[in-house]
């Protein structure tokens, strides 16, 4: 049985679109859903292009109230029976109880090699620091924002006239490298452990 994999996305969903593809018949994993919390995301309309079910989870109805849109969130979860949460420009901080119930479940990607330039603005404070390398990293969810556990990295070498934005597409372009590959191992992984579990 391949696992339902759930992709939280609030705009282009390039990496969403990357890790939908990646997921092929051979795959451990299948792209059961994807939700996003802004009812204007352009991944949405991607989404269903590739055929994969979508939810949106509109946070203005929520007023903000966290609880409310977690609640609603994990009933949407568990409704397609999701077993992994791939974070793919998810802009929401989900709350500490949410993380733990899918404790090791959650992955989600970032724009610098962590535990580099946590947060926003990512790639300005690369080259307001005059680094000469920056990246992107797969990392686990815990409740430390972008503080979990490193999975994996891609770096890019940034270039004497390089500007954000050029350093920003350089970078997505590492994004939809890692991520997939990230996510099969990741998946491979909690197959065969489940499989070694389910035979004790
Ligand atoms: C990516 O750079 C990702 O690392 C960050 O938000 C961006 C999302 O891009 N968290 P997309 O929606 O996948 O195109």
């Amino acid at each position: 049985m391949k696992l339902a994999v759930a992709i939280l996305i609030s705009g282009s969903g390039s990496n969403m679109v990357h890790l939908v593809k990646s997921m092929d018949s051979e795959h451990p994993a299948f792209p059961s859903l994807v939700i996003s919390n802004k009812s204007n995301a352009k991944g949405l309309e991607k989404a269903r292009h590739l055929g994969v079910p979508t939810e949106v989870i509109n946070d203005k109805f929520y007023n903000n109230n966290k609880l409310d849109f977690e609640k609603k969130l994990m009933h949407t979860l568990k409704t397609y029976n999701i077993e992994l949460i791939c974070l793919a420009g998810f802009m929401k901080i989900l709350s500490k109880d949410f993380i733990n119930n899918f404790k090791n479940r959650i992955l989600n990607i970032h724009p610098s090699l962590l535990p580099k330039y946590k947060g926003l603005n990512t790639h300005a404070r690369a080259l307001e620091a005059n680094d000469t390398i920056a990246g992107c990293s797969v990392h686990l969810v815990t409740p430390e924002l972008d503080g979990g556990p490193v999975i994996d990295q891609i770096k890019v070498k940034i270039e004497k006239n390089e500007t954000e934005k050029s350093l920003a597409a350089k970078v997505l372009m590492a994004e939809h490298i890692l991520y997939p590959k990230v996510l099969f191992n990741f998946a491979n992984k909690i197959k065969k452990s489940t499989e070694i579990g389910n035979r004790k």
